[in-house]
């Protein structure tokens, strides 16, 4: 979820809204706002998109100096309108991110005392015990630490109070949030994203951290209630928002931007003069790692799992990879000066950043590769390893994946080297290679059309397998995932050998396989596990450099790619995958940028 709150000169409805529309990538199952108007509070609330609430302010506008926002990714109970944020009282309004633990102990104890609710959430129960201390005569600022003392669990509130038109307070622990500075203005939000064209002083909050913020004077206390100062950062990121260009949707815009920021993020890394590659500076030494342990979600996991094959192979390091939500609760065993490396587009995801807290405390080693320098991950990373895909607007996520590969496939090279298995002249071949991807791209995504009857024929099935060995079994499960994300179309990707082995029972002449087999070291294998497919009369789609192993009969559909190694084909066979399920879901008219249920950086564990 995402959280906003301004202290104005003026209304700041427009600016709720605008900060609101940045902060849509965190959820958008509902939305809503709450102002000070007259000494009064009031709120506007709309299930469904930002345009809804939108839409209710056009009808029912509401103005005011004072003012708090949120959108919400739902967790404990429906996004209804009486679910949605921000929760009020007769004393308070709040909105919240995160999770409060103890909720169910806190209403019951509430609801004993004679106090009623409107909804199922966690978060009412906050501003109902806020209120109580209110009632019972404590003021505004003793009420909030009183509240936050009571309160169990990773979360960060805004919070503003009936009557007062200078008061805006907050609280971050283990979500986080940032204080924007103004002249004679103050603001608050989840991120620097949410704060960008309204402040570029900024303070980030630190873990337990709380304010009370008026026009002319900003509080900050820590976890024991302690005046602290934190330091003032400057931004500079402006308000400006992307737009789709020519495309029809932004998904299909980054697809294929894919060449360009590829190149961009690769050109940061690669020294075509020399032949190798650059990292930037590590607080550590690369050639002493001994292991090193991969955690990430979704995208992010499987770009994780390609690394691995990379690493193993060039480098001869062993690399553990972990979702990061089964991450720190698996008791993982650390080996001292082992490097952990936390994978997200956003920066923000909470069970990344936990597990990036876990590994820290465990006395790892941090590397991050973001795509959002400003991030909290990239804050609390010993060293961040760039992605330059540019701000990735369609929730399913395309380029951001491409751009992570080309920092690991980077990363795996530089390691082989530090560690003597790629040689000089290797590591030159190497580069080379990687530097040829953006243009093999480029040629694959002008091919698009082909792929447009398959997604025909694929939004008509109930379920669709995606296979692929090796290095292209991560490019299954990610096909498999961008379907399923976008097209609400129930598939799996599997490793092409282990199919054998359970899945081939859900083989029959309705289901479509896409088979990744290019012609390499596995190619044998693969062709066999295909075949077995069609002996069942599976339909094969075929996505290949070597499309004879077939005849146009035998198969469903085919995808001419080039020849590829190791090192390069995860970029190009990302791309048939990613848009495959792109014409899949335009073909069921779904909403392709904002797909049901999801967010684009889930802020809760
Ligand atoms: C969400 C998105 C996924 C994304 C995952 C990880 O679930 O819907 O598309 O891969 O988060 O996001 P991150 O920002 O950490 O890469």
């Amino acid at each position: 979820c995402g959280i906003i709150g301004i202290l104005g000169k003026a209304s700041v409805t427009g600016g709720l809204v605008e900060a609101l529309s940045r902060l849509e990538y965190r959820g958008y199952d509902s939305a809503g706002i709450a102002v000070v108007k007259g000494g009064k509070l009031e709120r506007r609330r709309a299930v469904g998109k930002l345009a809804a609430l939108r839409d209710v302010l056009a009808a029912d506008p509401l103005e005011g100096n004072a003012g708090i926002g949120h959108t919400r990714w739902a967790t404990h109970g429906e996004p209804t309108e009486v679910n949605a944020h921000p929760h009020m009282t007769h004393k308070a309004a709040l909105v919240h991110n995160g999770i409060i633990e103890n909720f169910r102990e806190l209403r019951d104890e509430l609801t004993a005392a004679g106090v009623t609710f409107e909804g199922q959430t966690d978060t009412e129960v906050v501003v109902r015990l806020f209120t109580r201390y209110l009632d019972g005569g404590l003021p505004a600022e003793q009420a909030f630490a009183a509240t936050l003392e009571r309160l169990e669990g990773a979360f960060a509130l805004a919070v503003l109070v009936d009557g007062e038109e200078d008061l805006l307070l907050g609280a971050r622990r283990g979500s986080p949030l940032v204080v924007g500075l103004g002249d004679g203005e103050v603001f608050l939000g989840s991120d620097a994203l949410a704060l960008a064209g309204l402040s570029s002083r900024l303070i980030y909050l630190e873990e337990g951290d709380w304010v009370i913020a008026k026009r002319g004077s900003l509080k900050t206390f820590d976890e024991s209630g302690k005046p602290v100062e934190r330091p003032i950062a400057i931004s500079h990121l402006t308000g400006a928002l992307v737009d789709k260009g020519n495309h029809r949707h932004f998904m299909q815009k980054e697809i294929f931007e894919q060449p360009t920021v590829v190149a961009q993020t690769l050109g940061r890394l690669l020294d075509p003069n020399t032949g190798s590659v650059r990292l930037p500076d590590l607080p550590f030494d690369l050639g002493s790692v001994k292991r090193i342990t991969i955690v990430a979600c979704g995208t992010s996991f499987y770009a994780g799992m390609v690394a691995k094959y990379w690493i193993e192979k060039f480098a001869r390091v062993g690399v553990d990879v972990d979702i990061a939500s089964e991450f720190r609760y698996r008791d993982p065993v650390y080996e001292t000066g082992g490097l952990a490396l936390f994978i997200s587009q956003s920066g923000e995801t909470a069970d990344t950043l936990a597990a990036l807290r876990h590994a820290k405390a465990g006395g790892q080693h941090i590397a991050a590769v973001v795509n959002v320098p400003q991030s909290t991950m990239a804050r609390e990373a010993d060293v961040v390893l760039p992605t330059y895909a540019g701000p990735e607007i369609g929730v399913a996520s395309t380029k951001a994946f491409t751009c992570q590969l080309a920092v690991l496939a980077s990363f795996a090279v530089a390691l082989g080297r530090a560690k003597g298995h790629v040689s000089e002249a290797e590591e030159a071949k190497m580069v080379a290679d990687l530097e040829r991807i953006p243009s093999q791209m480029a040629k694959i995504l002008h091919h698009q059309e082909d792929l447009v009857d398959i997604a025909r024929k694929l939004a008509k099935a109930r379920d669709i397998l995606f296979v692929g060995r090796g290095i292209h079994y991560p490019i299954a499960m990610e096909g498999a995932l961008k379907l399923k994300e976008i097209s609400y179309i129930h598939a799996e990707g599997y490793a092409a050998g282990e199919l054998k082995h359970g899945p081939i029972a859900l083989i029959d002449e309705n289901v479509p396989v896409i088979g990744l087999a290019p012609s390499d070291g596995l190619f044998d294998k693969s062709l066999s596990n295909l075949q077995e497919i069609m002996a069942r009369k599976g339909r094969l789609i075929l996505v290949s450099d070597h499309l004879t192993a077939f005849t146009e009969n035998e198969m469903h559909g085919s995808f001419a790619m080039p020849s590829a190694s190791d090192l390069t084909s995860p970029f190009l066979y990302a791309l048939p995958v990613q848009l495959l399920a792109y014409h899949t879901a335009v073909e069921k008219g779904t909403d392709v940028d904002q797909p049901r249920n999801l967010a684009k950086a889930v802020t809760v564990e």
